[in-house]
């Protein structure tokens, strides 16, 4: 392996977190680098599900270190719950495997409050959100008044702190009618968790370039995708975070020239939960994955609002993460379908489009363009290699790469390790 970027190329719950334990094997380290719990990756071991929010998803693998880098906004109560919980499974998670950077800003229970009020306020135009915090976080970041990990590591000085941001969030929060929150309750649960998380808290900047000095070998996790990036997704229906490939090095302290690839990870459909454009939405595949008991959502439950594969969306995750490699997840969702579709190409008015509008407004008016490819009506959950898929799904899963302008790495045929076809 080398030092990989891996992304979700679409809207987020594309099958990364199985990517990535599935590569960890080979890595030495894996890196979070942005967003915060509102992720929910899904890792099956055996007979066992695990769903990982905060900690990267390589933890299941014994021996590989895991890093929270600068980049995550991190709920320290949470953290913990999550840390107990692999703890309770027997999943080991010591300070020798997990690593969280100090420059990590805190999410804290007025940025879940504002969250809330603000999606109550905007009523219909609601973003969606999970109602972690995780924009009020970044807005508080950005504005240069959030709490790092490491305030939380200086009693005294985190309590100083905590005082006036508390003050001026309960006005806020009074303002929307909300209830105000206790300081005395916060203090105490913060100091409580940063207490317990003291020894996995450092500089992890220092410990990714001591790592890189030795050639040991670095995967960094994506969390949410493309098209819920603060800059190139489908504003203002996003995430607050850079979810494309740029934020694996502003959000870790790792720079470009020590990425050697970025390997995008697509469904071989589309999903998005949450509200905001979607071109290729269409109800019919919806119901059928709802009714396979398919596509709810790992964090929230919310059902996810499914549709055909869109070129035009994944043509662009290519162009702005520089996708070297792809690997396509969930091929079996297509097995029953005697003809499947795939959007080439959006006509906007008269205009034919090949990658998307920026203005959210604009893609909403698109019409999805599309080839209609046949089916293979038969499973594919026992493919090994890429050899023994049927050979419609040969062609389709070339065709995605064909369209994507990348190299088709892996096909996934099913949720677990060994239903992962390395092309
Ligand atoms: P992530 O957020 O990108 O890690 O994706 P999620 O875990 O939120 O959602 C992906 C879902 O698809 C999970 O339930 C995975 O277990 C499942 N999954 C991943 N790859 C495959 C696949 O190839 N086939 C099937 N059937 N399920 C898959
Ligand atoms: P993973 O890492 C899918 C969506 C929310 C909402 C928007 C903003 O599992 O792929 P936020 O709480 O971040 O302010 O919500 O982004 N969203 C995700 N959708 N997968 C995710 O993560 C997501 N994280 C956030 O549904 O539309
Ligand atoms: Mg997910």
């Amino acid at each position: 392996m080398s030092n990989t970027i891996l992304v979700g190329a679409q809207w987020g719950d594309e099958g990364k977190g199985k990517i990535i334990d599935f590569l960890t094997e080979d890595a030495d380290i894996v890196v979070r680098s942005q967003g915060g719990n509102n992720a929910g990756h899904t890792v099956i071991v055996g007979d066992k599900k695990y769903i990982l929010h905060l900690i990267p998803s390589g933890i299941l693998r014994p021996k590989k270190v895991c890093v929270i880098g600068n980049g995550v906004v991190l709920d320290p109560i949470a953290v913990m719950k999550e840390i107990d919980g692999l703890r309770a499974e027997k999943v080991k998670v010591t300070k020798e495997n997990l690593m969280i950077s100090d420059c990590a800003h805190l999410v804290l229970p007025y940025h879940r409050g504002l969250d809330e009020q603000r999606e109550l306020k905007k009523g219909k135009g609601k973003i969606g959100t999970t109602k972690r915090g995780i924009g009020p976080a970044y807005g508080d970041k950005i504005a240069r008044v959030g709490l790092r990990m490491a305030d939380l590591m200086q009693p005294e000085l985190f309590t100083k702190k905590l005082g006036p941001r508390i003050r001026e969030n309960n006005a806020i929060l009074k303002a929307y009618g909300a209830a105000p929150l206790n300081l005395k309750a916060v203090l105490e649960a913060y100091l409580e968790a940063g207490k317990a998380l003291a020894p996995f808290v450092r500089n992890t900047v220092v410990y990714l370039h001591d790592a890189l000095k030795a050639k040991r070998e670095i995967l960094f996790e994506g969390a949410q995708g493309t098209f819920l990036d603060i800059d190139h997704g489908t504003y203002p229906y996003v995430t607050s975070s850079n979810t494309t490939a740029g934020g694996a090095c502003t959000g870790s302290g790792v720079p470009p020239q020590r990425m050697d690839r970025v390997l995008g990870v697509m469904k071989a459909y589309t999903t998005r939960v949450g509200e905001g454009p979607f071109p290729t939405e269409n109800a019919g595949l919806s119901n059928m994955l709802h009714g396979m008991g398919r596509e709810f959502g790992s964090t929230t439950g919310r059902a996810r609002r499914c549709g055909w594969f869109d070129a035009v969306a994944v043509r662009y995750a290519g162009m702005v993460n520089g996708m070297d490699e792809i690997a396509v997840t969930n091929l079996d969702g297509l097995d029953g379908l005697p003809s499947i579709k795939l959007c080439t190409h959006y006509k906007l008015g008269k205009k034919t489009l090949d990658v998307p509008p920026s203005d959210f407004l604009q893609l909403e008016k698109c019409l999805p363009v599309y080839e209609e490819w046949q089916g293979w009506e038969r499973p594919t959950h026992e493919a090994k290699t890429f050899a023994d898929l049927p050979k419609q799904a040969q062609a389709y899963l070339h065709r995605i790469a064909e369209l994507s302008g990348a190299k088709l790495k892996i096909a996934s045929v099913g949720p677990n390790r060994d239903q992962t076809i390395v092309v």
